[in-house]
């Protein structure tokens, strides 16, 4: 497991340093008494294991140390500041952190390094970090100019300057339809392939300029940016963040004991339709039509803890306009394989 760094902070020195870039008082985790409220049942045992497969800021981590005194947690993210940085903030519960720096779709390797078979939550807070989007030069917001980037493992060698300046028109408009829900795809790939023929493409800035240029005027007036879409579809390619979902998604439920719970927290369309189709093919009962009797091996082995997909409330809104694009689900492990 090369690509996975294991951390361990043993020594509590430290806490937050005043030259930190990030501060965390600005920061709230979205949907945290929900989020605490929904994992609560699953860690009450002597020694409960989680998995905050999107570390972040450790934000959602603190609270759940702070809430759950005997609770152990496993954090992975694959941005290493984040990293570094609750490696940090959670110095205070360093004997019961371990900080993996991985991608979230390597979860099953993770758990399994970390010493454990099973877990008994795991929480995904998915997409990208207040500092990610807010930190100029790693190239996630049209609203900055900056190198084109937007990668989230700042140690991959794929950046959005690649993806612009070398993939196919073909793949460009693929990726701008059903990564960014671009309706102008084919409109805005064409006037990149053109401009990166005068002049390779490397600022965020040129990219949104470009994307303006394409939208029929009309269009643009309406709405709100005309770049976020094609930079949300860029981010997902760079980061690979719906295979890695794919991937981790499942691997979470596999790894829940009886009882185990996992919550999702998603941000736009296409990672909440992954989750919804994955929470929902492992609560159903799959026997086959009109037998007598169940068969206990059809009988699902999760069920689902939310009504649809659950929103924040108004009072957090108010707080956190960045909560807004927010769907949480949730599912408890209910039988084990026989
Ligand atoms: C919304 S933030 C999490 C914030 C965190 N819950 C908190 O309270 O501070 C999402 C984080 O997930 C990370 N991330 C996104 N996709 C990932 C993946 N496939 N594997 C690991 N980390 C990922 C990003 O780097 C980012 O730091």
């Amino acid at each position: 497991m090369d690509r996975i760094r294991v951390i361990r902070e043993q020594d509590a020195r430290g806490g937050l340093e005043m030259d930190d870039n990030v501060g965390t008082s600005g920061h709230v985790p979205v949907m945290l008494e929900r989020v605490l409220e929904l994992l609560g049942p699953a860690l009450s045992g002597p020694e409960p294991v989680v998995v905050d497969a999107n570390l972040g800021l450790g934000g959602h981590s603190e609270a759940l140390l702070a809430a759950f005194p005997s609770l152990r947690l496993i954090g992975i993210d694959r941005d290493p500041f984040a990293i570094d940085f609750s490696t940090r903030r959670l110095a205070p519960y360093a004997d019961r952190i371990t900080l993996v720096h991985a991608s979230s779709g390597d979860l099953a390797q993770v758990i399994a390094e970390a010493g454990h078979t099973t877990v008994d939550g795991v929480l995904f807070d998915l997409g990208v970090s207040s500092p990610q989007l807010d930190e100029a030069e790693r190239g996630f917001a049209y609203s900055y100019d900056a190198p084109l980037d937007m990668r989230m493992d700042t140690e991959q060698e794929l950046t959005a300057e690649v993806v612009v300046n070398t993939y196919p028109a073909a793949d460009l408009v693929r990726i701008l339809r059903d990564y960014g829900e671009e309706r102008f795809a084919p409109r805005v790939a064409g006037l990149i392939v053109k401009e990166r023929a005068k002049e390779p493409i490397s600022s965020t800035k040129r990219l949104a300029d470009i994307v303006r240029d394409a939208i029929p005027a009309a269009t643009r007036r309406t709405g709100g940016n005309p770049a976020k879409r094609t930079f949300q579809a860029l981010r997902i390619e760079v980061n690979a963040e719906l295979s890695a979902l794919e991937a981790a998604l499942p691997a979470a439920l596999d790894a829940l004991a009886l009882g185990g719970r996992v919550v999702v927290l998603s941000y736009h369309s296409l990672e909440d339709r992954l989750t919804k189709q994955a929470l929902t093919a492992r609560t159903k009962d799959t026997s086959p039509p009109g037998l007598p009797v169940p068969l206990p091996a059809h009988q699902p082995r999760f069920r689902l803890l939310t009504r649809g997909a659950e929103l924040p409330g108004d009072e957090e809104l108010a707080r956190n306009p960045r909560a807004a694009s927010a769907r949480l689900r949730a599912a408890e492990r209910i039988r084990v394989d026989d």
